[in-house]
């Protein structure tokens, strides 16, 4: 019997059961519910395990391999789900075990890390929050979605939305920055992303926040270190991001390695059951993350696997990732009767759901389209998307003299320094199957730009990470033969990601040393920086005429850039991630507390104030913050009244002129200031921004509408309510400055 007929059969059954069950379901999910009841109830307990294990294939990048004893795993119904799996071959090989040779045919899912496109890369998440476009993250989700369903994929692990104040933490890269509100927004626009308007599209896949939950507060910012914060910031600061997930129709959601306040994320009930499913009402599937089951005994809360095991499941986990803990204790488990036969079903319950929503049972085939993987990897209009989107991430620290965008009249332009030419630095961590030959470095970028009407001179410098000082030299007559110099600085693509801690932000081996001299010739230099976190660089900031921060800009990278560099494109990018002085003042954010002794800023270093004895409390470049090539002004800032009902709309309006010679889009921001409340409120707190074309000369009335219920927060009870009283409302252009006026909520 092929897998067809046997899914009619299935079908037949559920519609027997169906039809003889009281309240006939009314929706598709319960019909999905009702259908997966049917075969569960055909299954048996080791094939239910089965539907609870996944692994990972033995990709390498250098082709598809499988070990082998994954493929037995399959074939005995023992794995539901695989990743590290994609191009249609593989995958139709390994689907094709699951359906026609397994008892029941249950076809499997197909995962993989999707973080920042899949064949055609973007920049990274980090870089791209930056752009504040929230069309252009959710379309780099399409593209990404659109690429890696063409390759076999139904399921990505992505996004990653967890919240992170400090830059030493290398997974930062993957985030979106410090703040809630706008790391909410971006969250709900990856995952629609990723989903599309239905999961039954061939183009859509499964989406899994993640790392639930607070992964992004490591102690020290060191990573899988643990985590331990108070109630309220957790409630306040961390969880609404992955609940705006949830409540943008995630499919999935991934565990963390941490622990919270002394329970691990992988075996707490209160997090898994009891808020992410009973309070938000999320109905995906639970996966953990790579073997954090098993790191239970590491963590200390688990004497052996199958305790971890059991901790795991009756928490509310429902798949466990590449630890086997699930296939090699659940049935005893449930023989000793420490997990119940119920749980069991409930989760492959929701795993099932899950593949009924893909459509996966009417075709196990459907994602592999010989013809859409030849057609839809890295089409033009991805590749042009891609390139716009690297320079729409990229944010203008510093431009003084209009060192930027480069004079026509250079005619020769050098372009030094050790991330200069390096294409896979371009990819960042977790470039999918990303490949470093496709991309354009920013020499190669900027050669592309000037078309051979530039002489174009280029060398390393020195290397990103060591103290090798012998090519300096050299790459000093280099710049004396330019009119202008690119100064290519920052990180490896391995120096921020997973398992990427840096106790030191600064810019790695001799590469200060090589500006310090590049700029000492006196040319015109502009840095651009490539990093996958906040650095500390205080020093270049003050040296260097010009810096634009690119981030790590993926495949089209280098083009990008060039097109900012030229001023094709004027930069618009701000920063949602604060750039320290040093590493002594991490964690700051822009967000905090006044405390009980606020410094005076006319006297920053006063004693007996919340400061430092050597270096200011301000940071070297605030959230929010970012040039352009033009200028704008902000003025007349209006409210609509300055007493509010609880139930009121707050209408705002400010006047932006674009006082420069050029046209120029601004981020314009919107802060609120509780001013006496319940518990202590934060310095500032966005709560909304408005993306802007102003063109030279004009200028436009930004309109905000905020409900007075954005104003409500936990109190001291936790109760979520809003306060009567006094507020400041601010509009400006970062979170440092701006105009500000105040209202009264009755
Ligand atoms: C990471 C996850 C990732 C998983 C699978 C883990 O090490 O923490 O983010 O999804 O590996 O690749």
């Amino acid at each position: 019997m092929n897998h067809k007929s046997i899914y009619f059969m299935l079908f037949l059954i559920s519609f027997f059961l169906i039809s003889g069950c009281k309240n006939e379901p009314k929706n598709i999910l319960s019909s999905y519910e009702s259908k997966a009841d049917s075969i569960i109830r055909l299954m048996t307990l080791e094939e239910k395990i089965g539907q609870l294990s996944l692994f990972t294939s033995d990709w390498s990048s250098t082709g598809p391999t499988m070990r082998k004893d994954y493929i037995d795993l399959i074939r005995q119904g023992k794995a539901g789900s695989i990743f590290n799996a994609y191009t249609v071959d593989y995958v139709m090989s390994l689907q094709k075990i699951a359906v026609e040779e397994t008892r029941l045919h249950i076809p499997l899912l197909f995962g993989y890390d999707v973080i920042h496109g899949h064949r055609t890369i973007f920049p990274i998440p980090l870089g791209q929050s930056a752009s504040w476009d929230l069309e252009a993250i959710e379309k780099s989700e399409r593209i990404a979605a659109t690429e890696a369903t063409a390759e076999g994929l139904n399921w990505t692990f992505a996004p990653m939305v967890d919240l992170a104040r400090d830059p030493r933490w290398g997974r930062v890269m993957e985030g979106a920055g410090e703040d809630t509100w706008l790391g909410s927004q971006i969250a709900a626009a990856r995952v629609k992303g990723f989903q599309g308007s239905d999961l039954l599209n061939s183009n859509s896949l499964l989406a899994c926040v993640k790392h639930f939950a607070a992964y992004g507060a490591p102690q020290g910012g060191r990573e899988y270190h643990t985590v331990d914060m108070s109630e309220r910031s957790l409630y306040e600061w961390y969880l609404p991001v992955y609940k705006a997930a949830v409540d943008a129709g995630v499919a999935s959601v991934m565990t963390s390695f941490n622990e919270i306040a002394g329970v691990p994320s992988t075996s707490n009930k209160w997090l898994l059951t009891d808020l992410l499913r009973n309070d938000w009402k999320f109905n995906g599937f639970i996966v953990t993350d790579y073997s954090s089951i098993n790191e239970l005994v590491q963590h200390g809360v688990a004497a052996d696997l199958s305790e971890a095991g059991s901790l795991s499941i009756n928490a509310g986990v429902d798949m466990d990732m590449q630890g086997s803990v699930f296939m090699n204790h659940l049935a005893d488990l449930v023989k000793s009767q420490k997990v119940s036969e119920e749980t069991i079903n409930s989760a492959v319950k929701r795993i099932l759901v899950a593949k009924y929503k893909l459509g996966l049972f009417d075709d196990p085939y459907k994602y592999c389209n010989k013809k859409r993987e030849e057609e839809e990897i890295m089409r033009q209009d991805f590749l042009d998307f891609a390139r716009d989107f690297a320079a729409k991430s990229c944010v203008l620290l510093k431009n003084s003299n209009k060192t930027l965008p480069i004079n026509s009249g250079s005619k020769t332009i050098a372009v030094i320094g050790p991330l200069a030419d390096s294409k896979s630095d371009m990819l960042g961590f977790w470039s999918a199957a990303g490949k470093a030959e496709n991309c354009v470095t920013l020499l190669e970028g900027i050669k592309n730009k000037v078309k051979g009407s530039v002489n174009i001179l280029s060398t390393k410098g020195c290397n990103v990470n060591d103290n090798n000082t012998s090519e300096i030299k050299q790459a000093v007559s280099v710049a004396r033969n330019a009119d202008f110099v690119i100064l290519a600085l920052g990180e490896s693509r391995d120096m921020s990601g997973e398992a990427a801690s840096r106790t030191d932000i600064s810019l790695p081996g001799v590469q200060l040393e090589l500006a310090r001299a590049i700029i000492a010739t006196g040319k015109p230099v502009a840095v651009v920086l490539f990093n996958g976190r906040p650095l500390s660089i205080p020093e270049l900031d003050s040296i260097a005429p010009a810096i634009l921060e690119s981030w790590i800009g993926g495949t089209e990278a280098g083009n990008g850039i060039a097109d900012v560099l030229f001023g094709d494109i004027n930069p618009s990018g701000k920063l949602t991630m604060t750039f320290p002085r040093n590493v002594g003042q991490i964690p700051i954010f822009y967000n905090s507390k006044n405390t009980g002794r606020p410094i005076n800023p006319e006297k920053p270093f006063e004693k007996y104030k919340s400061n430092y004895l050597d270096a200011p409390n301000s940071p070297l470049y605030p959230f929010g913050y970012g040039l352009s090539y033009t200028t704008f002004s902000y003025s007349d800032i209006k409210i609509n009244k300055t007493e509010f009902q609880k139930d009121d709309q707050i209408i705002a309006t400010v006047e932006i002129k674009n006082t420069g010679e050029r046209d120029g889009e601004e981020i314009v921001q919107l802060y609120i200031r509780d001013l006496v409340g319940n518990v202590t409120r934060p310095v500032k707190e966005l709560k909304g921004f408005k993306k802007i074309l102003v063109k030279k000369g004009e200028t436009v009335i930004v309109t905000f509408n905020i409900s007075t219920s954005e104003l409500s927060y936990y109190h001291e009870d936790m109760s979520f309510t809003l306060d009567s009283g006094d507020f400041e409302l601010f509009v400006g252009p970062n979170s440092s400055e701006g105009l500000v006026t105040r209202f009264s909520v009755l």
